[in-house]
């Protein structure tokens, strides 16, 4: 039987007292995280959400409270009334911050047992991530989940904090709508009142807040739920939050200005001070130098295109692919990485073969490397290679003594995104990248529209976004080469948000959904409100969304979004705590007018 709370108060959190506590009298709450016996006296470490400190039952001060911690297991729920004491020196515990005090029980009451957990609480722990999540209330009280939802926390209540200072004002949008094109797949909600109709969850508030600058609201901001049903990544959950902004009459110069002092302030919170202005990248250099258009910079190695001098190297190396429109680009590895001939027969199988370009080109050798020596220039010369084109490609490339140059050759989109992967691995492999570095860029000037497999013209970003005012005549001559008014805001090479100036005419969002090859009826239906909306006086208005999540596993120093989420989905989007989705009863889907066929 279990004691009642009563009259208890508690004074203080476990993990709150230090030395200048000693002496007061406190009443603790907390789990009991483990519980020793040394000569007769017991030994209880009580854990609450702010850490953990010693009580201590001795059969002298309190043989009730003695007989009470003597029944105690691991992860009951205790209050403990008792006074503050100085461990002795040879007891003192350095490696937590209480350490140097415990508390002598007077009255310890059970207020819940427990089952005894499958897993230890406790960072340290090889559980398997399913179990972890089926008992996420147990993985939650787990030190290292307790400070990253309270970072969480911190982060959100900052952002809040700061885009009020600014002049924003939070509004809600709705959760039952209708579909926001955001290059994912829709969730879908019955409509139990009108059979046949469904609400589509928001991918993101995109239509909504441009209509609250339709509206008047100036400034707005929410801290977003969005979901998609997308085929889900480490720094991808199917609901997720975002720090989701539009502002009226805005540049991206006053975009940039806004955001920049506020991830100042987020990344500040774990004690680490950026520097403005963020660089800044077009989509074009981002692919040409780092083969990515969220590239890590938190190390070097740029990608230089030697083209020119392998097509003059006289090897040949890589018969026709050059005259064929291929081009060459380089990397440079340090010398003091040392990577072995095997590694990069490894690299060139996995990249070419079927990784990145699943197509005929797989069976040919694509990857080139040279050191940068007089022997290694020797031989190739020997080989029948010019060497002064050698000699000229390694200093293009960058390259010092003894580095080695690795050339790829290929169409410049798969070169690119090949490169941009090559890149990434090295650095991680030969430890270039400083994981304890911040670093921010910018990536402007992204193309308004990209071909899909089967040739059809769509938004890179979303139709809403605005060309360039200078590419506007490329909307009807050559499409795919107007660049649009966005940007993306990247952190050590992930997305960590996106945006951009928005199309506030009518005709020309009309102009992009045509282009889009949606027909005026589809247009009408799906997004005829919203141009009406445009035709009431819009103002010129434009915005972000920034990944609350990943800015949170970024500063957390995680590596999946479901550590700094409380009840994340698993990667096939189910919850293994509450066990959904799930099967309904017959009777409510009739009420939803639907039929399910089942596999
Ligand atoms: P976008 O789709 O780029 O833009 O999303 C903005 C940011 O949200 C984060 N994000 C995600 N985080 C976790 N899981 C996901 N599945 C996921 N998808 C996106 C990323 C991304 O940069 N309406 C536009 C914004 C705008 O134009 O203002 C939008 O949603 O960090």
């Amino acid at each position: 039987m279990a004691d009642a709370l009563g009259e208890l108060k508690r004074t203080h959190y476990c993990g709150a007292l230090r030395e200048g506590d000693v002496g007061r009298p406190v009443t603790l709450m907390g789990w009991a995280a483990t519980r020793r016996y040394l000569g007769g006296v017991v030994f209880i470490d009580l854990r609450d959400r702010e850490g953990i400190c010693q009580v201590v039952a001795r059969p002298e001060v309190s043989k009730e409270a003695h007989a009470a911690a003597d029944r105690v297991r691991g992860e009951w729920v205790l209050a403990v009334v008792g006074e503050v004491a100085k461990r002795s020196a040879d007891t003192v515990n350095v490696k937590i911050p209480t350490g140097a005090v415990e508390v002598l029980a007077r009255e310890i009451r059970v207020l819940s047992e427990a089952r005894t957990p499958p897993f230890p609480i406790e960072d340290e722990i090889t559980t398997s991530e399913e179990i972890r999540l089926k008992y996420r209330y147990l993985d939650l009280r787990r030190p290292r989940m307790q400070r990253n939802i309270a970072l969480r926390h911190r982060v959100t209540m900052e952002v809040r904090r700061y885009l009020d200072e600014q002049g924003f004002y939070e509004i809600e949008t709705p959760f039952l709508t209708k579909s926001t094109p955001e290059g994912a797949r829709d969730y879908l909600v019955p409509s139990r009142v009108h059979h046949g109709s469904f609400y589509a969850l928001p991918q993101s508030p995109q239509i909504f807040k441009q209509i609250l600058m339709v509206a008047g609201m100036d400034k707005y901001f929410q801290v977003a739920r969005c979901f998609r049903d997308e085929d889900l990544r480490a720094d991808r959950q199917p609901e997720f939050t975002q720090v989701d902004i539009e502002m009226s009459y805005p540049r991206v110069e006053t975009i940039v200005d806004l955001i920049e002092p506020l991830y100042q302030r987020l990344v500040a919170l774990v004690g680490v001070e950026v520097r403005r202005p963020f660089p800044r990248l077009t989509y074009a250099e981002a692919m040409e130098r780092y083969g990515s258009d969220k590239p890590d910079l938190r190390f070097g190695m740029p990608i230089t295109d030697v083209t020119d001098e392998m097509r003059t190297l006289g090897l040949d190396t890589f018969p026709g692919l050059i005259s064929a429109g291929a081009r060459a680009r380089a990397i440079v590895l340090p010398a003091s990485g040392g990577v072995s001939g095997t590694r990069l027969r490894k690299i060139n199988e996995e990249l070419w073969l079927g990784r990145i370009v699943a197509d005929a080109r797989a069976s040919k050798r694509n990857l080139f490397s040279l050191k940068s020596t007089d022997e290694a220039v020797g031989n190739l010369a020997r080989k029948g290679a010019r060497e002064s084109v050698a000699r000229q490609m390694l200093d293009r490339a960058g390259a010092e003594r003894d580095d080695t140059v690795l050339v790829a050759v290929d169409e410049p989109g798969p070169l690119a995104m090949a490169l941009g992967i090559l890149r990434l691995e090295m650095g991680r492999a030969l430890g270039l990248v400083d994981e304890k570095a911040y670093r921010f860029v910018w990536v402007t000037h992204f193309p308004l529209f990209e071909r899909d497999a089967a040739g059809h013209l769509q938004s890179v970003n979303h139709p809403f976004t605005a060309p360039l005012d200078e590419d506007l005549p490329l909307l009807e001559s050559d499409p795919t080469r107007a660049r649009a008014q966005a940007y993306d805001v990247v952190l050590n090479g992930t997305e960590a948000g996106g945006g951009s100036i928005r199309i506030h005419d009518s005709g020309l969002q009309a102009k992009v959904f045509r282009i889009l090859s949606l027909s005026e009826e589809e247009t009408r239906e799906r997004f005829g409100f919203f141009i009406e909306a445009l035709q009431y006086g819009t103002p010129p208005h434009g915005g972000i969304a920034l990944g609350l999540d990943r800015i949170v596993m970024i500063l957390a120093g995680e590596s999946s979004l479901r550590d700094v989420i409380a009840f994340p989905k698993t990667a096939s989007a189910t919850d293994l705590m509450s066990g959904s989705p799930s099967p309904v009863r017959d009777d409510q889907i009739g009420d939803l007018g639907i039929l399910v066929v089942r596999k």
